[in-house]
């Protein structure tokens, strides 16, 4: 038995084995060719192996309109983000509806084909608009948007090989696995958390309030492609690490990564992010402050009240919504707006500049802030 359903009833896969992927492999050489960037990779991998469910490739033209006016499909199921694959005008020339593509990841490694249904153009600042809620190219969302081709290509995809070297191979879960998981440990209600940040005191917090009333935490880090000033990877994989070690009960956490990459598109994203988990086997899905946001672009709690517009069963996944959350002197406790009576200057908050400096000094930010063992990875991290 499942936990939760995939969005849409069934998990995708539309990775091919056998003489299905032998026959498109030999057909690859005469196909017209794409070269794929690191987003669409991601995106190319997680619609395969289900994380994107019920996409079953790139969108076309009337998911693409729904999704970005209604954040619905064409169906009427909630959904928020465009999944697109875009090409100049020379290559939308070149390309024959009804036809196969092969999608490379590089110059010599085939690693999908796509069944070419419909190319179209569309309207960038319309997109920005709406899914961004600003076309200030300040935006990376929106600056990554502008440098899109001005056409898009729609279609189901067939996953022929996994990207190379994938990052964290061992943390690498596809949604069936993670639901195995899931089956093994016994558990039933199971939280996932999204994070591009190293695991603060906050964080923490408002992770260990959510496992007091679940039975499991899928710690569910996004690994995709990043601004270049958010903390890589590979060191952040190492603070987590650490976490899990000194902090979270072992028969409690799971570790596994996300591979998408983030959009910074604050409430939407919040919203495609919970889909995302629902399909990896998570019942809850925790919301704090500014999810998935940047600079000023969004409210502090928008990302709350989007949910507001949607059917929850339609949805299936259960937000968990967090305030601001922070160490309090005088409640001598982390808390957060809705638990602390006190005022802010009782507060432990800093800012990222200002954590970013002590840590390039190589000093320890205040432990009510960060756990040692995390800012000494970072510490050494900003050394090397
Ligand atoms: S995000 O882009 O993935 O949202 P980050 O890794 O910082 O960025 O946040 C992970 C989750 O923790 C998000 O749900 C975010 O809203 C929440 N969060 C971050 N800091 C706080 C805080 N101080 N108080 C409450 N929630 C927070």
């Amino acid at each position: 038995m499942d936990t939760i359903p995939a969005h849409g009833g069934t998990l995708i896969n539309r990775e091919v084995n056998g003489v299905e992927r032998e026959a498109l492999l030999e057909r690859v050489p005469v196909m017209p060719r794409i070269a794929l960037r690191r987003r669409e990779i991601s995106d190319l991998e997680m619609i395969a192996n289900g994380a994107f469910s019920p996409l079953q490739g790139f969108m076309c033209e009337d998911d693409y309109i729904a999704v970005r006016g209604n954040k619905h499909l064409s169906s009427g199921l909630p959904w928020t983000i465009p999944v697109t694959l875009s090409v100049s005008d020379e290559t939308a020339k070149s390309l024959k509806e009804g036809s196969d593509v092969a999608l490379f990841e590089n110059e010599d490694h085939a690693i999908g084909v796509l069944h070419l249904r419909q190319k179209f153009r569309y309207d960038k600042e319309r997109e920005a608009e709406r899914v961004y809620l600003t076309t200030e190219t300040a935006h990376p969302g929106v600056s990554a948007l502008y440098e899109q081709g001005e056409w898009l290509l729609g279609g189901p995809i067939s996953l022929l090989n996994r990207p190379h070297n994938p990052a964290f191979p061992s943390y690498r879960l596809d949604p069936r696995q993670t639901r195995d998981e899931f089956k093994k440990k016994g558990w039933h209600k199971v939280v996932a958390f999204q994070t591009r940040n190293p695991i603060h005191r906050a964080h923490e917090y408002i992770i260990k309030c959510a496992l007091e009333v679940v039975d499991g935490l899928l710690l569910h880090p996004l690994v995709g492609e990043t601004k270049s000033d958010d903390i890589p990877a590979d060191v952040r994989m190492r603070c987590y690490e650490a976490m899990l070690e000194h902090f979270f009960p072992k028969t409690r956490a799971l570790l596994a990564v996300n591979p998408a990459a983030m959009r910074y598109a604050g409430p939407r994203e919040a919203v495609f992010h919970a889909i995302i988990r629902k399909n990896y086997g998570c019942t809850h899905f925790i919301v704090g402050r500014d999810h998935a946001g940047v600079g000023n672009y969004y409210g502090t709690y928008d990302a709350h009240y989007i949910f507001n517009e949607f059917d929850p069963e339609a949805l299936g996944i259960t937000p968990m919504f967090f305030d601001h959350s922070f160490y309090c002197r005088s409640c001598d406790s982390m808390a957060s707006n809705k638990t602390c009576p006190h005022d802010s200057s009782n507060h432990v908050t800093l800012s990222g500049t200002k954590v970013r400096e002590m840590l390039a000094r190589g000093e320890l930010p205040p432990r009510e802030f960060s756990r040692p063992q995390v800012a000494e990875i970072l510490i050494s991290a900003m050394k090397a």
